[in-house]
């Protein structure tokens, strides 16, 4: 049953129409000259900002930087470490999940690991909504090391 836009009683309509827009324009941000796919992430903090991410491409190929984790190391980094819902785009007609890496470091900001993941297709006309839980089935994080987290 969806419940409101977010379908996730925690995130407003006005605030996932935000999240969205947000993450589809976060991909003029993407410095991917050499694959040329651009992907563009925003993540709502748990207090309300919007912090925005794209990737980041290097002449040494394997020294790319996923939009997910620019955006979570760009939160970290200005003092949020605790999320309500991050959202990415590309420019395909379908819509595209995070990678392995990055399922991993999103975890790590979801205390209940029922964090909304957002993955919009290009124009924003297609989203599929999953959980970090569901992305990342059995998941090890911060409490299999004995932290306390939230
Ligand atoms: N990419 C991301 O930004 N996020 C993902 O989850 C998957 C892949 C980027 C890395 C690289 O710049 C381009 O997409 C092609 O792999």
């Amino acid at each position: 049953m969806t419940i409101n836009l977010a379908d996730d009683p925690r995130i407003s309509d006005e605030q996932y129409l935000t999240l969205k827009s947000k993450a589809l324009e976060s991909r003029n941000l993407s410095y991917s000259p050499y694959s040329k796919f651009r992907v563009g992430c925003t993540i709502l903090t748990e207090t309300d900002e919007y912090i925005v991410g794209a990737n980041i491409e290097n002449a040494s190929y394997g020294a790319a930087i996923c939009a997910e984790r620019t955006a979570i190391v760009k939160a970290a980094t200005s003092g949020f470490m605790k999320f309500k819902a991050l959202a990415v785009s590309t420019d395909l007609e379908t819509c595209a999940s995070p990678c392995g890496i990055c399922r991993q470091v999103i975890r790590e900001f979801s205390n209940d690991k029922q964090l909304p993941v957002y993955m919009f297709n290009k124009d924003g006309s297609k989203v599929i909504k999953m959980t970090i839980d569901e992305l990342l089935p059995l998941s090890f994080g911060p409490e299999d090391l004995g932290m306390v987290t939230n």
